[in-house]
């Protein structure tokens, strides 16, 4: 009998392996048509994993003979939830919840969309894991928490329908991150939903960007297909480019001469851009502008450039990780009026709508993939999510202008396992994107007090975290840091910082005050400023956000190092230190 089976299978999860929705799939989103799955949906927290144990999503009602059976679930009568959200910020009990959540809704197909080709359904983020069932049938599973993901599901569909989605954020030592991590680990479905229509040929891809080191008067197009041949037309009217490419073996690519006003943050200009293929269309706006570093210095469009930056993670008191524009916006307009034309958003992917309101607002970004403290570096499995939320994150940002950096880490232990893995990180970024530097944030090397992390070789701009003053007490390292250091490429102090509980002063010797923190400041940027090799910075961090590791009574699970406190009300002394420099730095 199936209800007997359930509890004496210990290995259940072995039948959900080998369909992976991976970058593969990924489809090119720009200007396309799409059916909303936002909503409502029914859901359940599910502790125990049961509906995939008892594969609820069969919804087996009745035994062979037609008599009733007594099920444990009920997906129209479970309570109902907006998505996209975080379950963790639906109900106080939730809070804390970490494990399974199961989301059910039916969905009405109309025979117009159940007509087209490839019907693909796609997720823009779920922690962590995340498996999808339609019509009691599995399709796929998803892994990685903040990067989007698609999969061609007209095969299961019909006029009615049931779609049950389980997200699950337990933590793993083998995921990316691994099981600890100094912020939030939030639940559920947090980025929308939806099911996009297809024709039989459809473009799979599209990336332009200027040609680099060609005096930006070169783009170069790029078009994937979902068939071998045929024709793309790329039109770019304000630079009056209309031009067919043929497709071989499913790629179109060309270089266009051209001489468009340069993206920059001061002018954020964009341009219109549409590519047809048979019936398929696609649009985008992009900006062009040529990112490039030589010896200590970058390069914006063939200017040296100082990256004024705040780091930032995606949290918010009222929404979680499922921030709204609007708050993406707040983010930034906090920032230019703290005198930054740049943002690192830390530690993984944030919302892609963030590097499209950069690119319309005039803000250069460092993205970056959770490969975050000590994950499994000897784990080959841990190694492919890692690259594949790379490759997803690529793919997803690639035509945005603002994107000048990805990273492909933070503060992870010198060994040989994390050497080679964060290398075939890093060359992977490479082969995948010329257009761009990458980097990482590294540790200071402790025995030698200086920055000498030896996978600086492999990344065009070194990120460094030091704590001067904080977690490292003696202030006067800082000195000896720079001293110590000759990196021959640029370096970007990617975090420094101090907590600061609003409203709690003392002298700046006292931590966790709004002195001391404003004190660190002011003693960091008046060091920095010094350093010839130092072309960036990023301090920790714009806003307070929520922390389970930081449980003193001052903390209350926040990490306080905000220049701002997490309900974005409260500026602390050290935004306006802070901002004093980044004036006088301009
Ligand atoms: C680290 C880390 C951050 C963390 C910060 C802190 O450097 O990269 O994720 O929040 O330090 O300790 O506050």
């Amino acid at each position: 009998m199936q209800k007997m089976a359930d509890f004496l299978t210990p290995d259940y999860e072995s039948e959900y392996l080998n369909k992976d929705a991976t970058a593969k799939d990924l489809v090119f989103m720009g200007g396309r048509a799409s059916i909303s799955l936002n909503g409502n949906w029914n859901y359940t927290i599910d502790p125990y994993d049961t509906c995939l144990r008892q594969k609820w999503f069969k919804e087996i009602y009745k035994d062979d003979e037609g008599r009733t059976l007594p099920v444990d679930f009920s997906f129209d009568t479970w309570e109902e939830i907006e998505l996209p959200c975080n379950t963790n910020t639906v109900k106080p009990e939730f809070f804390w919840y970490e494990g399974p959540v199961v989301f059910s809704k039916t969905v009405r197909l109309k025979e117009t969309d159940l007509a087209h080709d490839h019907i693909c359904l796609r997720i823009g983020a779920a922690n962590y894991k995340c498996r999808v069932f339609i019509n009691g049938q599995y399709v796929c599973e998803h892994f990685g928490g903040s990067t989007p993901f698609m999969y061609d599901v007209k095969e299961y569909l019909k006029e009615d329908n049931r779609i049950v989605l389980v997200s699950d954020n337990t933590r793993n030592r083998y995921h990316v991150p691994t099981e600890n991590t100094d912020w939030f680990n939030y639940n559920g479905i947090y980025r929308d939903i939806e099911l996009v229509l297809l024709p039989g040929d459809y473009i799979k891809d599209l990336k332009i960007a200027l040609v680099p080191g060609s005096a930006f008067k070169k783009i170069k197009v790029t078009v994937r297909t979902s068939s071998d041949s045929g024709v793309v037309k790329v039109n770019i009217p304000e630079l009056n480019i209309s031009e067919l490419l043929s497709v071989h073996n499913g790629t179109a690519e060309r270089e266009l001469d051209a001489s468009p006003l340069l993206w920059s943050p001061e002018s954020p200009k964009l341009y219109d851009v549409t590519v047809s293929f048979c019936e398929d269309t696609v649009s985008d706006k992009v900006g062009f502008r040529e990112i490039s570093v030589k010896g200590n210095d970058i390069f914006l469009n063939g200017e040296k450039i100082f990256l004024k930056g705040i780091s930032v993670h995606e949290d918010s008191d009222a929404t979680g990780k499922a921030l709204t524009d609007e708050e993406r916006m707040e983010t930034i307009r906090v920032a230019k009026e703290l005198g930054a034309n740049y943002l690192r958003l830390a530690h993984y992917p944030h919302h892609e709508n963030m590097a499209k309101l950069c690119d319309k607002e005039g803000l250069l970004l460092w993205e970056e993939i959770p490969v975050y403290w000590a994950i499994e570096f000897d784990n080959p499995d841990t190694y492919n999510q890692a690259e594949n939320q790379l490759e997803e994150l690529i793919c997803r940002d690639y035509n945005r202008a603002s994107v000048i950096i990805w990273s492909v880490g933070n503060e992870n232990p010198d060994t040989d396992e994390r050497f080679k893995f964060m290398s075939s990180l890093a060359d992977f970024a490479h082969k995948y994107d010329e257009t761009r530097p990458v980097s990482a944030a590294c540790l200071v090397d402790g025995k030698t007090l200086s920055i000498k992390d030896r996978l600086a070789e492999k990344l065009d701009i070194i990120g460094v975290n030091e704590y001067m003053g904080w977690y490292s007490p003696n202030f006067d390292e800082l000195d000896m840091l720079f001293k110590n250091s000759n990196p021959l490429k640029p370096v970007i102090i990617t975090e420094f910082g101090a907590d600061a509980t609003a409203g709690l002063h003392g002298t700046v010797d006292d931590k966790g005050t709004e002195e001391c923190q404003a004190e660190i400041y002011r003693r960091q940027t008046e060091t920095i400023k010094n350093i010839p090799y130092i072309k960036g910075m990023s301090p920790w961090i714009l806003f307070d956000f929520k922390c389970p590791r930081r449980t003193s009574s001052i903390q209350g699970f926040y990490n306080r190092k905000g220049l701002i406190t997490s309900d974005r009300k409260y500026k602390k002394p050290a935004f306006y230190v802070l901002q004093k420099f980044y004036r006088e730095k301009n």
